[in-house]
């Protein structure tokens, strides 16, 4: 069995931050060093990464996310997480990003059919050196899901995402205000050995 302090099982999603304690500049090279060596399909290492650690930066994006969910509709089949944003977004209340200090949205070639799996691959590397560090970390996927809202598009193009690509996740970073002391269930994803 996994030991209990092992970083598979101390890692977990924070979606509450101590701002108050900044993350030293070195501790965050390595969180993105620890990214560069996820695998990518045929090495392709097409992963883009925008840091966004800039306060009005987030806020706006903020802002953005809240007011583009707030205006679309919901339908039968919409995902229940989008249902949620777009719901919370319309109390006026929503913080896609829990207001940590640091996102970092990640990106990759349009087209790509390997562009969500080597993002998940990096952001995996990057949650887990997260925790090594003792930093909270959170995937964070509105700004997927809002790709094609032109408002959030035109927002992420201004800070550098490239015309050929598309976001494919994104991972938020910032001292935890508590780390969660209860563990989940892991009895789900099924294991057939034949
Ligand atoms: C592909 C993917 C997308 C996710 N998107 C979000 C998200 O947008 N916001 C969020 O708060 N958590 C998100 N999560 C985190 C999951 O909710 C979380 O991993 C799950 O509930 C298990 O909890 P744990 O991370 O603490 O083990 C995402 C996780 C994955 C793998």
């Amino acid at each position: 069995m996994l030991e209990k302090d092992s970083v598979y099982r101390k890692r977990r999603s924070i979606r509450s931050f101590d701002v108050s304690k900044a993350i030293a500049k070195e501790d965050l090279m390595l969180i993105l060093e620890a990214g560069s060596y996820a695998p990518s399909g045929g090495n392709s290492q097409t992963t883009h990464r925008l840091v966004i650690t800039d306060k009005e930066i987030l806020a706006k994006l903020e802002e953005l996310v809240q007011q583009e969910f707030a205006r679309m509709e919901i339908e039968e089949d919409t995902y229940k997480s989008i249902k949620n944003s777009i719901l919370r977004s319309r109390q006026g209340n929503y913080f896609y990003d829990y207001q940590a200090p640091i996102l970092i949205v990640v990106a990759n070639k349009k087209g790509y059919g390997n562009a969500m799996a080597d993002s998940a691959m990096m952001i995996q590397n990057m949650m887990l050196q997260a925790t090594e560090l003792g930093i909270g970390s959170c995937y964070i996927n509105q700004l997927h899901w809002l790709d094609e809202n032109p408002v959030i598009r035109g927002e992420l193009l201004s800070l550098g995402l490239k015309e050929d690509e598309t976001v494919t996740g994104g991972v938020a970073l910032g001292y935890a205000k508590a780390w969660p002391e209860t563990e989940l269930k892991r009895d789900g994803n099924p294991i057939t050995f034949c």
